[in-house]
């Protein structure tokens, strides 16, 4: 396995590959990989990468002023070595400098779907991500790019701009990776101590618990919130948001007479943790992911 630092470098070795042939995946992250990272390069090959590349990248310009970026888990060689085990091709590791040349001034921005949820918390967050992610595709140009659904609006952030832009990628989501007891995966839960991470289930427990009410014909969305909340402060949590979204715009829904996605961030001591599920009234399919489920 290769491990890149240089822009010209991965688009050289993925242009060679696409000449050849190969169909390109592409996983970009930031590091301080877990099981749910690694699901997603299964999912790249999945849906036909014959060639993975996978970039450990952590963004400084999608971290406020007062956020993890100093503190944010970095250990390249474990992840190497986790991305060696399942034979990833090439590692991509750019320096700052690298992603954004002195002076740069150039960035993406979307007008409307970061004016919700974590974009409100969050003032730039998104900028962020879209510039660092159009700036990767770029680089790598990839057939195929996998993203967490866990990120629901990150998600939806860069399906949005790929369109927008006319893009030639396309865009997979890929279901929250899980573990036994509910919690899903982030890097952030490292951040947790033992009764912490006792108080993040809250999230997942939260989300069953508004899947059960709509399975049971519930319909009014503040109600649901109202009670996801409570079950969050009682467990220790500090609520940043709880909602229910039109999973495509990401507007408040009141009532839930179809498909709906359920979306909170809860800090947790310092970890600021956020989790999502689909909502299907009754008659739809249960859809809140199973322990440790692998795509
Ligand atoms: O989800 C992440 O890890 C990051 O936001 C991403 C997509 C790698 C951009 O920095």
């Amino acid at each position: 396995m290769h491990i890149e630092r240089e822009p010209e470098g991965v688009r050289a070795a993925s242009r060679a590959w696409r000449r050849s042939g190969e169909c390109v995946g592409f996983v970009p992250t930031m590091g301080a990989l877990h099981a749910g990272h690694l699901a997603l390069v299964d999912r790249a090959r999945a849906e036909g990468a014959t060639r993975v590349i996978v970039s450990i990248f952590v963004n400084p310009t999608q971290f406020g002023p007062h956020e993890d970026l100093a503190a944010y888990p970095r250990d390249l060689e474990g992840d190497s070595d986790k991305l060696r085990a399942i034979g990833v091709d090439l590692v991509f590791f750019p320096s700052v400098a690298a992603i954004y040349p002195d002076g740069a001034e150039t960035f993406v921005t979307l007008d409307r779907l970061p004016e919700h949820l974590c974009g409100l918390s969050r003032p730039g967050h998104f900028r962020g991500v879209a510039t660092v992610v159009t700036v990767l595709f770029n680089l790598v140009e990839p057939d195929i790019a996998v993203f967490g659904e866990k990120d629901f609006q990150q998600l939806r952030v860069i399906q949005k701009l790929v369109r927008d832009l006319h893009l030639p990628v396309r865009i997979v989501g890929a279901p929250t990776h899980r573990e036994a007891d509910g919690l899903a995966r982030s890097s952030r839960n490292a951040y947790l101590s033992a009764s912490e991470r006792q108080s993040a289930l809250c999230l997942s427990a939260a989300l069953r618990q508004a899947q059960a009410r709509v399975t049971d014909g519930d319909r009014d969305a503040a109600t649901l919130i109202a009670e996801m909340i409570t079950l969050c402060t009682d467990a220790g949590g500090r609520v940043d948001y709880v909602a229910v979204v039109d999973e495509d715009s990401l507007d408040a829904i009141a009532c839930i007479d179809r498909p709906v996605r359920a979306i909170l961030a809860v800090f947790i001591g310092r970890a600021r943790l956020i989790d999502n599920a689909r909502l299907v009234p009754r008659g739809g399919p249960e859809t809140l992911d199973t322990p440790g489920t692998r795509p």
